[in-house]
């Protein structure tokens, strides 16, 4: 992590009039570990649903990239995380004689440990080429090479950014690539509020551990005092609009210093400080998000209850 650029973000964040945390934060080594916890709860059917989708279609979706085993291509991963989904592709390319370097880019260096040995456990033979690092600083490594390229953006990370930024951060990947390279862009559905909002607060508290635990992060890297048990955690989500926020709530009003930036914050009794947006997809919204793209959609790829779909984008 680069500390001035975090010195920065906080700071820019608890200034606003309506007070942010950027969500990228949240994976320091606990985070990661609370974030493997939030995977395999019964409210997060995130994981559980695009797994089955790696799971069951792997053989599917490599048909639908058009990988062929005579060209080696690289498979690139944006927030790969601990790459428990894409074992699953990896397997049947493995066994099929597939030629390919997987190059997974995340910004915790410990959760790629974490992926290297999940691999290994699987794959002995299998080499890894994990690059840690922020995805948006390392997207211009990817022109380096001439080789095809299937990039991995899974587990609807996409959805942490508003639809603009996402035009953005794809046209930004897009100018990387070849054209007929293509992007596996994994995305929630939009569905009822009943099975959203339990996703995002869970009953036994694992979600909110692991939004305060970015308040956390800041007191032992930036030496602040925020205290823990007067803050707490809250989700929103209108199916309408079709966007789940995530937020801590300060319990009462109170100051927080944090001494590194030699300043102190107020927060008010009930005060919100948004950390995270998460937004659901149909088919007209990421059409929509392309449109100012160099991408389409070639395929599209879903669990059997339709919760969860994996796109697959090619460059035009
Ligand atoms: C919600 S997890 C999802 C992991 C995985 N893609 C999945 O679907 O299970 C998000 C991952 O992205 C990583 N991440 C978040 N922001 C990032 C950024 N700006 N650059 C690189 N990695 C990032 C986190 O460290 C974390 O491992």
């Amino acid at each position: 992590m680069n500390l001035e650029q975090f010195k920065t973000d906080i700071d820019n964040g608890l200034n606003k009039e309506s007070k942010t945390l950027p969500s990228k934060y949240f994976y320091d080594k606990k985070g990661d570990s609370l974030f493997v916890e939030i995977m395999n709860l019964p409210e997060y059917y995130l994981t559980r649903s695009e797994f089955e989708i790696f799971n069951l279609k792997s053989s599917e979706l490599i048909k639908k990239l058009g990988l062929k085993t005579t060209t080696y291509f690289e498979l690139i991963e944006l927030g790969a995380g601990d790459g428990s989904k894409t074992i699953e592709l990896l397997k049947p390319l493995v066994s099929k004689g597939f030629d390919f370097k997987y190059t997974p880019i995340d910004i915790s260096a410990n959760t790629l440990s974490v992926l290297e040995n999940n691999i290994h456990a699987q794959l002995p033979t299998f080499k890894v080429d994990k690059l840690a690092g922020d995805y948006f600083n390392q997207l211009g490594r990817l022109k380096n090479t001439p080789h095809p390229k299937v990039i991995l953006f899974l587990g609807s990370n996409i959805g942490n950014l508003t639809d603009e930024k996402s035009s953005l951060f794809l046209n930004e990947i897009a100018r990387n690539l070849n054209s007929r390279d293509k992007l596996v862009l994994g995305l929630d559905l939009r569905k009822s509020k009943s099975i959203v909002l339990p996703a995002y607060n869970d009953s036994s508290g694992v979600t909110k551990a692991f939004n305060l635990n970015l308040l956390n992060r800041i007191n032992t890297t930036l030496d602040a005092n925020f205290n823990l048990n007067e803050f707490s955690h809250t989700a929103e989500y209108e199916e309408q609009e079709g966007v789940a926020r995530s937020f801590i709530l300060s319990k009462i009003k109170q100051e927080v210093r944090v001494n590194a930036l030699g300043k102190a914050y107020q927060f008010d009794k009930g005060e919100k400080i948004h950390t995270e947006i998460s937004r659901k997809y149909d088919d007209k919204i990421l059409e929509d998000i392309l449109t100012p793209t160099c991408f389409k959609i070639i395929g599209k790829l879903t669990d059997k209850k339709e919760f969860f779909a994996d796109y697959i984008l090619e460059k035009r």
